[in-house]
């Protein structure tokens, strides 16, 4: 096992056994069915209905004989009916705006939240955190889990918050510069955004303090970790998190091995299953990922059904806690163009493959009589030309046919003719008429 990378100290759990863990596990979800079917009628009336009573849950694989939990339920029971606590012990709400309709609502109490500062700290000390380190967040605070949850997590390590939030680029790369943070938390696609600023002001990104970066709220893949890695002289990790489990910090991967986040099992129990058949699959098996909380207090979830496509893996840094394999693809983000099933993160290490061309892209679905139309709009390197970018573009054509199997038309864009988001980037517009 490679050394640690972090000098601050784990907590006892995370050098159990995983026959430790998984006593703690059952201990704990036992309390967590007990907790949903007695303060929360939504979960009462769902183990009613399948006829299952948390008493007969004996084993962690008794789990899979309980209902899932899906979005649809929250917007249902929208705004606060999930919540298994008394309004005057919900101390925190935190909403997703989602794409369509009304957003989904989650609660915390003060102890849910002193949970998710440990999961978070964990992670930042597992992404190679330093006793003395300042962390730049510039995840977005308010409704969104990322900027608290990165937040109340930088304070728990015991480390500097620098509690930027989301836009405002030039003033990013200006507090970068003046406060000389070691770790930045952000999406990576608006890390990259940071990173042509830097550009623009004639700053070499690859020079600044920055050490660590927190990567995570959307999909990136191996080859945008290598791009980013590169080009700002930093070593890039995997946050993975939703906020119907908890928010960010569900999952981190260990600096040292940087081999997909592992899973803080202790908190949020984990399982793959067949997203059509909704049978549990066993480790290494791709599927959907599942998860019930095991220490939520305010809106326990069971088997909630994440959309997120993954497999689970034995520990490594961490040896008792299970790793997921980096997701690069949700079930609602896979596009079928004339029947081949595609994911965004396909395209995206295609692109990362030519150099002429900027990882700034989208994916357009239009419709031409009854077929799919895919479009891929993408940018030329900073410094490039669209003119110059022809050869790469003709090499993007061929690799998308040859690799994916699907024929896509692709227009080369001048730099900054992507829309730019500062926080989850939209790869997907869909302008088929439904
Ligand atoms: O995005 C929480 C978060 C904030 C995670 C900051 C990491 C960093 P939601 O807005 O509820 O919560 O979106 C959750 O985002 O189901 C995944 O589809 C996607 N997602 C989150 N992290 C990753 C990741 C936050 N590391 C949804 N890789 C999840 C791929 C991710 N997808």
């Amino acid at each position: 096992m490679s050394t640690r990378l972090t000098d601050l100290p784990l907590e006892p759990i995370e050098t159990a056994s995983r026959a430790e863990l998984q006593a703690l596990q059952l201990e704990r979800l036992k309390w967590s069915l007990h907790h949903a079917y007695e303060h929360s009628p939504v979960y009462r009336r769902k183990f009613d209905e399948a006829g299952v009573h948390p008493d007969q849950l004996q084993t962690l694989a008794d789990l899979a004989r309980f209902p899932f939990t899906s979005k649809q339920d929250l917007r249902d029971n929208y705004p606060f009916g999930m919540f298994a606590v008394p309004q005057d012990r919900v101390a925190r709400v935190h909403a997703s705006s989602g794409t369509t309709g009304k957003p989904t609502v989650v609660g915390y109490t003060l102890k849910d939240i002193d949970t998710w500062a440990t999961v978070m700290a964990r992670s930042i000390r597992a992404s190679g955190a330093r006793r003395g380190d300042k962390v730049h967040v510039s995840y977005g605070y308010g409704l969104f889990t990322g900027g608290l949850g990165a937040h109340y997590g930088v304070e728990k390590a015991g480390l500097t918050a620098i509690p930027f939030g989301g836009g405002q680029t030039e003033r990013q790369v200006q507090l970068i510069t003046d406060f000389k943070p070691e770790i930045i938390m952000v999406t990576p696609s608006y890390m990259l955004a940071i990173a042509d600023e830097f550009e623009r002001q004639g700053i070499d990104p690859a020079s600044t303090s920055l050490r660590v970066g927190i990567f995570g709220a959307e999909p990136w893949t191996p080859e945008m970790r290598q791009a980013i890695e590169k080009r700002m002289n930093i070593s890039a990790v995997d946050i993975y998190g939703l906020s119907e489990v908890m928010g960010p910090g569900v999952a981190n991967e260990c600096a040292e091995t940087k081999d997909g986040p592992t899973v803080w099992e202790d908190h949020f129990y984990p399982e793959i299953i067949d997203p059509d058949t909704g049978e549990v699959l066993p480790d290494g098996e791709f599927g959907e990922l599942v998860f019930t909380s095991l220490t939520k207090e305010a809106m326990p979830v069971v088997r909630y059904r994440t959309r997120d496509l993954t497999r689970l893996l034995p520990g490594t840094a961490r040896p008792a806690f299970r790793r997921m394999e980096k997701v690069t693809g949700r079930t609602d983000d896979m596009m079928i163009v004339r029947g081949v099933n595609v994911f965004p993160s396909q395209i995206e290490e295609l692109i990362l493959k030519r150099p002429e061309l900027a990882p700034h892209y989208q994916c357009v679905l239009t419709r031409e009589g009854p077929m799919d139309v895919l479009t891929v709009r993408v940018e030329c390197a900073h410094g490039g030309e669209p003119a110059t970018a022809q050869a790469a573009r003709d090499a993007l054509v061929h690799d998308i046919k040859a690799y994916i199997g699907v024929s896509a038309g692709i227009e080369v864009l001048p730099a900054g003719g992507i829309e730019r988001s500062v926080g989850k980037a939209r790869r997907i517009v869909d302008q088929r008429s439904r």
